[in-house]
């Protein structure tokens, strides 16, 4: 089954789909962390993708289809994908619908996370990440467990990173761009009728439970 998490910046489409990757053993599929992962390369690419994002505007389509393309062909992930931050707009849709009907697969699910735009700003200014597995934290919401606590033996030696895009300027960019470009894709999957809305305002554990019975309805 492959899965769209759909939401605002500060939803929390990270957080939800780290808990799939490791209860459901699902493949997170995330643009964001893709594109992140090119930044640190230092190639020419890498420069033009700092301004974009640090803008937080909308990255190309062509780049962005080419990477999910290269992750969809993988027979090791098929039918078992996240999409977490893609499709971000109606092209990157078709195009999405056209690279899963080329490797023989569907979406089953948008998970549409609602989320009031007053805390997002939060979310998203207290978010700190684990420098080794990633995992989102949040200063106000949800304090960084002690490393020698964390279920992760690796992640003792961590560092907690923040986002360079994760401040107030960029945010309220990031929020309109949201609003004008990819609210709207909604219509595309409630018109398939398979949109499930979940309200992403309740804790990270009463999310994950609603998303849980969303998948076992299924
Ligand atoms: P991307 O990395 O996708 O960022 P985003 O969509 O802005 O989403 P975030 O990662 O900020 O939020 P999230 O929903 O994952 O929230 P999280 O779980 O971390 O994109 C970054 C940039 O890359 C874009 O601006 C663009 O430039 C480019 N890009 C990416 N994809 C693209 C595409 N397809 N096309 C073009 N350009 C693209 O949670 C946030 C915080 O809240 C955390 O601290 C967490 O601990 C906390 N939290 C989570 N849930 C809860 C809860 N229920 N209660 C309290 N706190 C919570």
């Amino acid at each position: 089954m492959n899965i769209i998490i759909f939401g605002p910046p500060g939803a929390g489409k990270g957080t939800q789909s780290s808990f799939l990757v490791e209860k459901r053993k699902m493949y997170q599929l995330s643009t964001g962390d893709l594109l992140r992962a090119e930044l640190k390369s230092k190639s020419k690419l890498s420069e033009k993708l700092k301004q974009i994002m640090d803008k937080g505007q909308l990255v190309s389509d062509d780049i962005i289809n080419d990477l999910i393309e290269k992750k969809i062909s993988e027979p090791s992930v098929k039918n078992n994908i996240i999409f977490d931050g893609f499709p971000r707009n109606i092209d990157q849709a078709k195009s999405l619908d056209s690279m899963l009907s080329k490797y023989d697969q569907v979406i089953s699910l948008v998970l549409n996370l609602k989320v009031d735009n007053s805390i997002l700003v939060k979310r998203i200014s207290g978010r700190v990440s684990c420098s080794i597995c990633k995992k989102p934290f949040n200063e106000y919401f949800d304090p960084p467990v002690d490393p020698s606590e964390c279920i992760n033996e690796r992640c003792k030696n961590r560092d907690l990173t923040k986002r360079s895009d994760d401040n107030e300027s960029t945010v309220s960019n990031r929020l309109s761009i949201y609003q004008e470009t990819t609210l709207p894709l909604l219509k595309f999957y409630e018109i398939k009728g398979v949109v499930k809305n979940v309200d992403a305002m309740k804790s990270i554990k009463e999310v994950t439970d609603q998303i849980n019975s969303e998948l076992c309805d299924l």
